[in-house]
């Protein structure tokens, strides 16, 4: 067992070179076929590349889920002037660290994903947007950078190819929202981080006014293994709607929290209690939220067959989102949890619409007061209405995102804050 921990039941392709310092260097990139997939890439054509991704069935790993290839086909295939590919590297998200490992691990993947995609959707230049206090990765994938440059692989006239592509590291100032992606765009140009909103989509009006696709560290990553063996390769992991491996981070009150990277359409089960040691003796399972903090909670009923694939998630009552598995165990307080939440979306709101704005900054209140005991039944339906106006009405999905565990938690976890407020109500605190 290696960095930090892994488990025999890993697939490695993304993760091979974690834990191994040598993966840092071009010398040790090279070594595991690194920038053989971009090789391979620049004998073909641009449109081959696209088909390639499609091909795969690799969904973004940002989120949202969206095909990868197809994304890749709405930018403009006739060149009016440049063309970005952003590489979205501010993972912010609570519970979810696989981008950081990835670019701290394994740069050259990371940036080879990067030169392939730009190669495929004509870009000159890339931007790799990492969060602000990435401080080693961006160390590490400066210096990977340097090294691509010095041995041709970015830059003018790749491998003597006749295709030229810069890349561009830059750190934001430590804003969640600068995660999505049009606010991303805006703190790229030098505005304020505010998310824009759409139509029109990146591929038509992005950066800097250009055709833009944004895609995350980990869909990137992903890239060179594609290119190289190609999309039915891939296709041998995963279930037909969500094929492939994909990096799920768990944290929590599991034995063995980290990062681990397995086939999609993994039990859920088997990650928590085999992979991930199960729970210290004489604790049971509560509680997951499944794909960071923006979705729904799930019960214990609902993890019982619950498959970690995009459609699994959803059909057991969630979101794979970007598969960052939060476990509870009994001894937690879901409305403590669910506060601290809220309040990190009361906290990174960026203010431009009012049911989030405001809608954050009350649902954090009444959530508080409730932990503390003042909070009355009256409550539970205020915040299900604070949720329904914040769902659905603002111009990014960060409101929603706050309102969804909080919806989830009342329908799923009632008793946990029935338990607070009758306290509040024996002890005279209401
Ligand atoms: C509030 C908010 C924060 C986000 N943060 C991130 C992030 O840190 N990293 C990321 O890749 N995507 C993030 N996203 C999703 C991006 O907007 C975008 O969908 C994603 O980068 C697309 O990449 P993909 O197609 O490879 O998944 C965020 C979205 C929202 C609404
Ligand atoms: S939903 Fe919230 S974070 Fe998103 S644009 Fe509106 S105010 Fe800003």
């Amino acid at each position: 067992m290696a960095y930090p921990y892994t488990h025999e039941k890993e697939t490695r392709v993304l993760s091979r070179g974690f834990g191994d310092p040598a993966t840092r260097t071009l010398a040790g990139w090279k070594a595991l076929e690194g920038y053989e997939g971009l090789r391979k890439a620049l004998g073909m054509s641009r449109e081959e590349v696209v088909e390639t991704v499609k091909s795969s069935g690799l969904r973004g790993r940002g989120g949202a889920g969206f095909p990868t290839g197809v994304k890749w086909s709405f930018m403009p295939k006739e060149k009016k002037g440049p063309h970005y590919l952003c590489c979205n590297a501010d993972e912010s998200e609570p519970g979810t660290f696989k981008d950081r490992e990835l670019l701290r691990w394994t740069p050259h993947q990371v940036i080879e994903g990067c030169l392939i995609g730009a190669y495929a959707m004509q870009a000159e230049h890339v931007y790799i947007y990492c969060r602000g206090e990435f401080f080693e990765a961006v160390q590490v994938l400066a210096k990977a950078l340097e090294e691509a440059y010095a041995a041709n692989l970015a830059g003018e006239d790749i491998l003597g190819s006749g295709v030229s592509i810069d890349v561009t590291i830059h750190s934001g100032a430590g804003a969640y929202i600068c995660g999505e992606e049009t606010a991303l765009m805006n703190s790229l140009e030098g505005r304020r981080g505010l998310p824009r909103i759409k139509p029109p989509f990146p591929a038509a009006v992005g950066a800097f006014g250009k055709p833009t696709t944004i895609n995350n560290v980990e869909t990137l990553a992903a890239i060179p293994h594609i290119l190289r063996h190609g999309g039915e390769w891939y296709r041998q992991w995963g279930t037909e709607r969500s094929p492939g491996t994909k990096l799920f981070c768990v944290s929590g009150h599991v034995k063995l929290p980290g990062n681990y990277e397995l086939p999609l359409g993994f039990p859920m089960k088997e990650l928590i209690y085999d992979v991930c040691g199960g729970f210290h003796e004489g604790r049971s399972l509560k509680a997951v939220i499944p794909g960071g903090s923006s979705v729904p909670l799930m019960n214990a009923e609902e993890c019982e067959s619950c498959t970690l694939d995009y459609e699994g998630v959803v059909k057991a009552g969630s979101m794979l989102g970007c598969a960052s598995v939060i476990v509870m165990d009994d001894t937690a307080n879901v409305v403590k949890q669910v506060r601290r939440m809220v309040d990190f979306y009361a906290h990174e709101s960026c203010g431009q619409c009012t049911p989030c704005r405001e809608g954050t900054q009350w649902t954090a209140r009444i959530l508080k007061r409730i932990e503390t005991g003042k909070g009355t039944e009256e409550d539970l339906d205020t915040l299900l209405e604070l949720g329904v106006q914040m769902t659905g009405t603002t111009i990014c999905v960060l409101s929603d995102s706050a309102a969804a565990p909080v919806a989830s938690s009342i329908a799923k976890f009632r008793d946990d804050y029935l338990a607070l407020i009758r306290r509040g109500e024996r002890v005279g605190a209401a």
